[in-house]
């Protein structure tokens, strides 16, 4: 039996997909597979899936079946993630020349698996959600040489009728705050600034340890790592949102000027539909904390159209909420029904294109915001970590605290300095809804 040996990788879905292919791909290249750019290349072929909304789940299949012809030519196909736990063995019959089948719960048995592939194991699969474990590895090769991922909770307890995420990813397991700790530490050595940290409701973080830290205290130590000069988080939980996060921003500088906070919708009755846990009035309140900051936060939204039963004067105030937040930008999405959830099984579906409708008017409504919003940043200087260089325009490319993109020229300085990585104060000239542009002041 020959030995496996290069792979390609796919990566769908969100941050923490991003990063959980970012500790696969370390576990990988510790065995001695090496990764290769195209799937054509590659003896193993892994697609790290998503489930989010219908059309995220078809991506994984179309990409099987463009490939269904080299079944027989030595390639091995593996499905990891969110389609993977929930599919499970059905992926097998969907797609016979898959081999492997892993959700994220059991990637700790990934090495293991591989072993199992390789002597020749036809049909492997790690499916248990039964696991109290999170999947740490010091192996993991990041992507971005500045900004680097940290997983503190995995999981989900919360049971939002339209949302596949707690069947998909399993309880809520909170990581120890040593470990944390000491990841950041690491990564501050190794020369990263930025740091994020991940879960799918970072506010209900609630340290195993006996330390026991809550979600905030967890940010402010965090927050106080040497050499760490940003802490970004995602995704806040409103019901799970508290004071103290804000308290902690006001009082560590490299905490980001920025909120994710996903209300999903504008209307109390479709949030008691939703599950979420939380009414109009106790969104607003969590809004004025963080307005009430010391300093301008910016505030990020998830929103979804066309729940069931989501009646025109709902989606009116959804347009009202967004106004009265005035939310620096949006994610905003039409309501995909979605397996084992729930919302399935509540009537009064709103029709596809009276969805395609409400979507539009929402980011049109949103794109004024934006307008708005950004106007107000003119004339204003900003430190930007700087991202990348863009050639065809000459400038480079900044992000700010609050999580804008900064395009920038330095006028007084040669092109060819590279400024790759570091923070750069810039003087905002001019603002679209996307983006901003300006000009660096020394
Ligand atoms: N844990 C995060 C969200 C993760 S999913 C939170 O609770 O906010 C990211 C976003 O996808 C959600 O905020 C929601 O807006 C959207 N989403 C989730 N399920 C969806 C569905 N069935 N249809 C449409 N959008 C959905
Ligand atoms: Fe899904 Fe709700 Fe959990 Fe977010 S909090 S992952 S929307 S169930
Ligand atoms: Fe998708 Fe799974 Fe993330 S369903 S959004 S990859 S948690």
């Amino acid at each position: 039996m020959r030995v496996v040996k290069t792979f390609y990788i796919e990566t769908f879905g969100c941050q923490m997909n991003a990063h959980d292919s970012e500790k696969v791909i370390g576990t990988l290249v510790a065995r001695g597979y090496s990764q290769v750019a195209t799937p054509e290349q590659a003896e193993l072929v892994f697609y790290n899936t998503c489930s989010i909304r219908d059309k995220a789940e078809q991506k994984v299949f179309s990409r099987l079946q463009q490939f269904k012809k080299e079944h027989g030519k030595g390639k091995t196909f593996a499905v990891l993630g969110c389609v993977a736990q929930q599919e499970g063995e059905r992926i097998f019959e969907k797609a016979p020349h898959v081999s492997l089948v892993c959700g994220s719960a059991s990637y700790n048995r990934l090495p293991e698996m591989l072993v199992q592939l390789e002597s020749g194991n036809r049909r492997v699969t790690g499916l248990s959600l039964d696991t109290d474990e999170t999947f740490d590895t010091p192996l993991t090769r990041r992507d971005n040489p500045h900004r680097a991922y940290i997983t503190i909770i995995e999981g989900c307890d919360k049971s939002c009728a339209y949302c596949v995420v707690p069947f998909t990813r399993g309880p809520e397991r909170s990581r120890a705050s040593a470990s944390i700790m000491a990841e950041a530490g690491e990564l501050a050595a190794a020369g990263y600034t930025e740091i994020q940290l991940l879960g799918q409701n970072v506010n209900s973080y609630r340290d195993p340890s006996p330390a026991g830290w809550d979600f905030a205290t967890l940010l402010a130590h965090v927050g106080r790592t040497p050499g760490i000069r940003r802490v970004r988080f995602t995704t806040s939980h409103p019901r799970d949102f508290v004071r103290e996060i804000v308290d902690a921003i006001d009082a560590n500088p490299s905490l980001c000027n920025h909120v994710h906070l996903p209300v999903q919708s504008g209307s109390t009755r479709v949030l008691e539909a939703m599950q979420r846990l939380y009414t109009r009035d106790d969104y607003m309140r969590r809004i004025e904390w963080i307005k009430s900051a010391r300093r301008p936060i910016a505030i990020t939204s998830d929103i979804i159209v066309g729940f069931p039963g989501e009646t025109e004067a709902d989606f009116e105030e959804t347009l009202a909420l967004i106004e009265e937040v005035e939310y620096d930008s949006i994610f905003s999405f039409k309501y995909s029904r979605r397996p084992n959830t729930p919302a399935l099984a509540l009537g009064d579906q709103i029709p596809e294109e009276e969805k395609g409708r409400r979507l539009a008017v929402l980011q049109e409504r949103q794109r004024a915001i934006q307008v708005r919003r950004n106007a107000t940043y003119l004339g204003r200087v900003e430190e930007c970590l700087v991202e990348g260089f863009n050639k065809a325009t000459g400038q480079w490319i900044g992000r700010t605290s609050q999580n804008k993109t900064l395009n920038f020229i330095r006028p007084a300085r040669n092109a060819e300095d590279n400024l790759l990585g570091s923070y750069i104060e810039v003087k905002v000239t001019r603002a679209g809804p996307n983006s901003l542009a300006g000009e660096s002041v020394h």
